[in-house]
């Protein structure tokens, strides 16, 4: 289980989210998103949504975000993340992200949506994908 998440750790956060955000590349939706992730070990990575002409192959800022860890130290175990928005008013992890995150995020972890004016929201990842699909789904089960 993580430990609980302090205000420098969201401060971490929002600042990783701030850092990548003039890098978004979203020319089709105009919608500039950074994401930021805590390990429970207390790294930082964030990643920019990343579009494309043909659409659906867009990357959404969380996504590059943990593939950033990955690729950097390998897969961990997440506290917390972040999603800053260059709108005023926040938003929250869409469903595709919410599936990825829930690969990584610790049972009691929480996700803050930030927007550029309003202070970060938290609530806990559970709440934002409950009765979640996950690895132990796959697991054998017994007879
Ligand atoms: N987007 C994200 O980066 N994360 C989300 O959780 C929601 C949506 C991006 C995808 C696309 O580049 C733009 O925001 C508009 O949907």
């Amino acid at each position: 289980m993580g430990d609980l998440i302090m205000s420098d750790d969201i401060a971490r956060l929002l600042r990783a989210a701030r850092a990548v955000i003039p890098c978004s590349y979203a020319p089709y939706s105009g919608f500039p998103v950074g994401a930021a992730i805590l390990t429970v070990s207390g790294e930082v990575f964030a990643g920019c949504n990343v579009e494309n002409a043909a659409y659906p192959l867009g990357l959404c800022a969380e996504a590059v975000a943990l593939g950033a860890m990955v690729s950097a130290i390998g897969a961990q175990r997440l506290r917390a993340a972040l999603v800053l928005t260059a709108r005023p008013v926040p938003s929250w992890p869409c469903g595709g992200c919410r599936q990825r995150l829930q690969e990584f995020m610790e049972a009691d972890a929480i996700v803050y949506a930030a927007g550029c004016e309003a202070e970060p929201v938290g609530i806990p990842f559970a709440r934002l994908l409950p009765l979640a699909f996950g690895a132990g789904d796959l697991a054998p089960r017994s007879p």
